[in-house]
């Protein structure tokens, strides 16, 4: 309510995009019954507990109990403003939205305050850096290195690639724009002595700004132009508030939705190598920050996809590093693998200069291996087939990786280029195989040793159906609370109820957020003749109530109400309300009783009492169930 955007506008946003899609850049999602299941974007879980609701255009967890519409998940998601979230949907559906909405900015909080001044920070020394490389004689040098690297003006653009040039700069530019000693100390952009003087940490480097998922810059990698033993070829922002390496990929932000289009990721060594493979129209490409996945990195990917390509530098590290990928994803997640190798020991950039664009698609369309293609081939490396001690080695090591295929369709394949390659029975190779199976089902029996059990495919069947009232946090609650959620979706879908219900003297929730949605619907039906759940949720715009309302949504009620239901969940609800007020009421009656000297009424209203404080307890422990 307190937004500045006419409510006109907010719910033509809302009705032109589908949460379904919106979500679904985010969220891989599957359908099943009438819902969308996937996981759950906001914490870190294997089973799929987040669920999307297109009927009624609202999403929730059953975990983490988070829910709303599409504003209330991208505010969530990026902690961004009301507006901020309308003008990141809007721009989603291409919808033209007055900057005058946005340009109104929030009361911040300090922490967000802090984390806006990076971002900004971070935001102006990527147009410093990028004009010094596009527009300053500066610049030149840089600028014919990466047009000689085969990078023209779009990509550079579209990347944001700047150059911080030999001569230090951005502290000058900052301090005439008097930017806070502290705020520039926590950027990461500068070095510090010990005397606390700042210097540009970045010159003579080709900077690649790293972004979020959003596509903010929070980091940059600059690369010097020519090789020096001296110094490290890519050179890292550090970690800051903003920016923590290992739940970052470089280009995740631009790659998502082509992830989703093709319905795979693929993941490179380097950032020339995204860049390269951007260029030749291959944009599911992500990199991680020189490192090895780590978990974090893994989750951001099996959200949006479920298959996964290393495509790795072609050379023996590269393929080292290919071999160590896949046994750490194989056991750390749900993705399917595959991999790409450029021909001739390259790594993708290089492979795109010297064959062209053609041929270089052409390796990631029709020059996928499985996994165990691979292995067989990697396995090879430091061998040497002509010599027999070497072919068994061999052999004993491809059945070692066929045994651990869930699928004898697969195995077989390979059992066949096995025996055809070494001249070898293909029955025997079987029986082998079978030998080695059994040999690792031992070895799990024992309680050490052996390779590590793999863990158990990951569920993706959707969780049970909802228990009517589940709570937003998924705990039990009590009977109370149960018939005060059905109550209030009452209230909210059928205004005959409501009618009824609010014409009750005194009726209120004992919790108070129901009673606060329902103060809030009160209010909203004097503007709106109709319920509409989506729009309500805006119009509260109390995040904290937002799940909760969502919630209920989710529940499993009967679609018809009933004159009977609504009195018997009003009965639950209001006689649970005056214990602690009979019991005041009592005391009451009972002090003046003392006063008055009369025995007998104290006897009574104790007994009474006492009676009162045995219902207050047995609420307060179906309360607690
Ligand atoms: P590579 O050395 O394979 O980079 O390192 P590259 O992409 O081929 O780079 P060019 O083509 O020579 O420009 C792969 C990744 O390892 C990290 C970077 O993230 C780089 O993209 N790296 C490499 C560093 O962080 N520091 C280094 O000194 C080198
Ligand atoms: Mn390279």
């Amino acid at each position: 309510m307190a937004n500045l955007i006419p409510e006109e506008k907010v719910d033509q946003v809302r009705t032109a995009v589908n949460i379904a899609d919106f979500v679904g850049q985010y969220v891989q999602l599957k359908k099943a019954g009438k819902n969308l299941f996937g996981l759950c974007p906001f914490h870190e879980e294997r089973t799929p507990s987040f669920s999307v609701n297109e009927q009624k255009q609202i999403f929730h967890c059953f975990s983490c109990g988070r829910g709303g519409n599409v504003f209330s998940f991208i505010m969530d998601l990026e902690n961004l403003s009301f507006p901020e979230a309308v003008a990141k949907v809007a721009d989603f559906g291409h919808i033209d939205l007055p900057a005058s909405y946005t340009a109104q900015s929030q009361p911040a909080t300090p922490k967000n305050q802090e984390q806006a001044d990076l971002l900004k920070l971070y935001a102006d020394s990527t147009k410093l850096y990028q004009h010094v490389l596009m527009n300053t004689e500066a610049g030149e040098p840089a600028l014919s290195y990466l047009h000689e690297r085969g990078l023209d003006d779009d990509i550079i653009k579209t990347f944001d690639i700047g150059y911080a040039p030999p001569e230090r700069l951005l502290l000058d530019f900052f301090q005439e724009h008097q930017i806070d000693y502290q705020l520039l100390r926590q950027s990461g952009l500068f070095i510090e002595n010990q005397a606390g003087e700042l210097r540009d940490r970045f010159v003579g480097r080709v900077l690649f700004p790293i972004k979020d998922a959003s596509g903010r810059v929070i980091a940059f990698s600059g690369r010097i132009l020519k090789k020096s033993p001296d110094e490290p070829k890519y050179l890292n922002s550090p970690e800051t508030k903003l920016f923590n390496k290992r739940s970052v990929l470089f280009n995740f932000d631009l790659a998502r939705g082509a992830i989703r289009q093709n319905k795979s990721v693929v993941l490179f060594e380097g950032f020339m190598d995204v860049i390269a493979a951007y260029r030749a129209g291959i944009q599911n490409g992500v990199a991680s920050m020189g490192t090895s996945l780590t978990n974090e990195q893994i989750y951001m990917l099996e959200r949006v996809t479920d298959q996964l390509y290393i495509c790795y530098d072609s050379d023996m590290p590269g393929q080292k590093a290919t071999d160590r990928a896949l046994k750490l994803l194989g056991g750390n997640s749900r993705l399917k693998l595959g991999v790409i190798q450029m021909p001739d020991g390259m790594d993708p950039d290089e492979y795109l200069r010297s064959a062209g664009t053609e041929k270089f698609a052409a390796v990631f369309s029709a020059g996928q291996q499985t996994p165990t293609a691979f292995e067989m081939q990697y396995l090879r490396h430091d061998l040497n087939l002509q010599n027999t001690q070497d072919q068994l080695t061999y052999i004993a090591a491809v059945l070692q990786q066929l045994s651990q295929l869930d699928s004898s369709v697969e195995q077989d394949l390979y059992l066949n280029q096995l025996g055809q390659e070494f001249g070898l029975d293909k029955a025997d190779l079987r029986q082998q195989l079978r030998r080695v199976v059994g040999q690792q089902t031992v070895h799990q029996q024992q309680p050490h040793g052996g390779p590590p059990t793999p863990p158990p495919p990951v569920d993706m069947t959707p969780p049970p159906p909802t228990i009517t009232g589940m709570a937003p946090d998924n705990g039990p609650i009590s009977r109370v609370e149960r018939a005060e959620r059905l109550l209030l979706f009452r209230l909210l879908h059928d205004h005959d109820v409501w009618l009824r219900v609010m014409a009750i003297a005194g009726f209120h929730f004992v919790h108070d957020n129901y009673q606060q949605i329902l103060v809030y619907a009160e209010a909203y039906f004097k503007t709106h003749p109709q319920f509409e759940l989506a729009n309500f949720t805006d119009f509260m715009g109390d995040q904290a109530l937002q799940p909760v309302v969502t919630s209920l949504e989710f529940m499993d009620v009967a679609s018809e109400t009933s004159k009977e239901e609504v009195a018997d969940l009003v009965n639950v609800i209001m006689n649970q309300q005056p214990v602690a007020e009979k019991i005041n009421g009592k005391k009451a009656e009972l002090t003046t009783a003392k006063q008055l000297g009369n025995n007998d009424l104290v006897q009574q209203l104790t007994l009474e009492l006492i009676e009162l404080y045995r219902q207050a307890q047995r609420v307060q422990q179906a309360d607690n169930l």
